[in-house]
């Protein structure tokens, strides 16, 4: 099955004076149009490299990317930033708010980046799906963590993407936020959205339908979720990818 995210032998190599960092050493990640991924690893293990990588925000050194059907290697950075433009919504840990923007107003701010309309009942649509339909004329300083993070989220569907890759979305949270964000994306892929969840924590990562583990710029693990939670008398099972 052709995948939404093909990515194969992907390789980023970092120079720090002579010293190279071998961030992601060969890695083939596939994710179907509609799956819920996390990924898992120690920290250093290359989870922001291949998020970054697979949202064309960095290059790989070397290996191959398709994004919904689009070949990314070799693209100009015009062509890239319309690829990432139309599939890609991104989402971080530490937010990214301008502080000076009301809620409503981070939101609406990469349409100023593309060609789309500022459509006022759009925006009104995107505070309802991430609840907080309430809260957009609040500047990020008058909001909780939660609602920060709410606020970003809503930033990255603006453009109405295909996919939502979102690293450590819950590492500033408190865990009962966390746990609600997390409600929050689940909502958001029951609606179709491609989800790819870096996460620390376990419990969240296991509400994924595969959880990829990362380890020294290699996938080591891939556990099926939907196969383990629908046999609860088979133990967590290490499929071998
Ligand atoms: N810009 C950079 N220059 C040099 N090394 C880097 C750079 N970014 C990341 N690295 C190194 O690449 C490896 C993977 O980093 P990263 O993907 O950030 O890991 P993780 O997100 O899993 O903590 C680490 O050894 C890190 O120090
Ligand atoms: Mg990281």
């Amino acid at each position: 099955m052709s995948g939404i995210i093909e990515a194969k032998s992907l390789v980023k190599t970092y120079r720090r004076g002579r010293e190279e960092i071998h961030a992601l050493r060969n890695v083939d990640f596939h994710v179907n149009e509609g799956e819920f991924v996390s990924i898992i690893g120690p920290s250093g293990s290359g989870k922001t490299a291949l998020l970054n990588v697979l949202g064309c925000l960095d290059s790989p050194t070397s290996g191959s990317l398709r994004l919904n059907g689009t070949e990314t290697w070799g693209l100009k950075e015009s062509k890239l930033v319309k690829v990432r433009r139309e599939n890609i919504g991104f989402v971080f840990q530490q937010f990214y708010l301008m502080p000076t923007l009301t809620a409503r107003e981070n939101i609406e701010l990469p349409l100023l980046f593309s060609k789309k309309n500022r459509n006022k009942s759009r925006i009104d649509d995107v505070l309802r799906m991430v609840g907080l339909s309430d809260r957009g004329d609040h500047l990020p300083s008058q909001l909780s963590g939660g609602e920060m993070q709410r606020v970003a989220i809503g930033r990255a569907l603006i453009n109405d993407p295909r996919i939502i890759l979102a690293d450590e979305p819950t590492g500033n949270l408190d865990s009962v936020t966390s746990q609600m964000i997390f409600e929050l994306f689940r909502e958001l892929n029951r609606k179709g959205l491609t989800m790819v969840i870096v996460t620390h924590n376990l419990d969240l990562a296991r509400q994924a339908q595969k959880m990829y583990t990362l380890r020294d710029g290699q996938i080591v693990g891939c556990d099926d979720m939907a196969c383990i939670s629908g046999r609860s008398d088979i133990e967590v099972q290490q499929v071998a990818v």
